[in-house]
């Protein structure tokens, strides 16, 4: 099997264990509610070290494509640091998210476009940047190699894409198996992109950044370690009562008691990893 094959197969693989546990395919706007919630985040806050890595790439006079841009966590604070931003957005929750921040910050230099990267309806000629970015999408992406190929595409200096080192959805497996009795389906992370963009030609850069997870904290409460244990689309409502009893039941197993709160031990340190190179030398070729 070749890189892009297994890609794909990792995806099939996790959507197949999703649909015999959970049903039918979810429709509606998984990333808009809670989600597009949970992706919020002050445009004009100090960056951290992860977000300053990221800026140190760009120039003032620069168009920054934001590929699945959510709420503009990333792209809307770079907006003070280029000269456009743009975020190509399917998520109707997620794209509100980034209109209203932008509005409610005065930020006049950003707009999103409600499309999916891969649809095949998106003016895709009128779509370019300098710096074609995504963050935290490529897990969910089945076709990785038309993903890949339309950022290098359509970026005129470079193409970063960022990835936890851990997908954060495969955080949850040691709970899930605890719950369900079989192990989770994992999504593709840098491994498997890596082996994409090597089979595809692409020979990037990949920096290991510095911040943990942005999202993460210690619970101090018995109960709210059981809550984070348990957080997620992946419990189905009624196995809720269960659940619970399962995780009370192993909960020294799972947590380590310490001064600070209640360590998850199923969770290893994980980092942001950024994976970018200069399509301009490639576009030449
Ligand atoms: C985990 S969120 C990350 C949001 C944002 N990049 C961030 O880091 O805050 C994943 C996002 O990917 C978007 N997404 C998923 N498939 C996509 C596709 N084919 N094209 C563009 N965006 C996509 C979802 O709508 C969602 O907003």
């Amino acid at each position: 099997m070749t890189g892009i094959q297994s890609y794909i197969a990792r995806i099939d693989a996790v959507e197949a264990q999703r649909q015999r546990i959970y049903g039918t395919a979810s429709g509606g706007d998984i990333w808009g509610g809670t989600a597009a919630q949970t992706f919020r985040a002050d445009p004009q806050r100090e960056l951290d070290a992860n977000l300053t890595v990221i800026a140190s790439y760009l120039q003032p006079q620069d168009v920054f494509v934001d590929v699945g841009g959510g709420a503009g966590r990333v792209s809307l604070p770079m907006s003070h640091r280029c000269r456009e931003v743009v975020s190509v957005e399917p998520s109707p929750g997620m794209a509100e998210g980034f209109r209203s921040l932008a509005s409610d910050n005065q930020i006049t230099n950003a707009s999103v476009i409600l499309s999916s990267w891969l649809d095949t309806g998106l003016d895709t000629k009128s779509i370019s940047g300098d710096v074609v970015f995504t963050a935290d999408v490529t897990y969910f992406v089945r076709d990785i190699e038309e993903f890949i190929r339309g950022m290098e595409g359509r970026a005129k200096r470079r193409a970063m894409i960022t990835v936890w080192s851990q997908p954060p959805p495969n955080r949850s497996a040691e709970i899930f198996q605890l719950i369900y009795g079989e192990r989770l389906e994992a999504l593709p992370g840098y491994r498997e992109l890596l082996a994409v963009l090597w089979e595809m030609g692409i020979l990037p850069d990949v920096r290991v950044l510095p911040d943990s997870p942005w999202w993460e904290s210690v619970p101090t409460s018995r109960e709210q370690a059981t809550d984070l244990a348990l957080r997620g689309r992946w419990l189905k409502a009624e196995d809720q009562d269960r659940a619970r009893r399962l995780v009370d039941g192993r909960f020294d197993e799972l947590f380590e008691t310490g001064s600070e709160g209640f360590q998850p031990k199923w969770r290893p340190e994980m980092r942001e990893i950024l994976i970018t190179w200069e399509t301009e030398q490639r576009l030449a070729i």
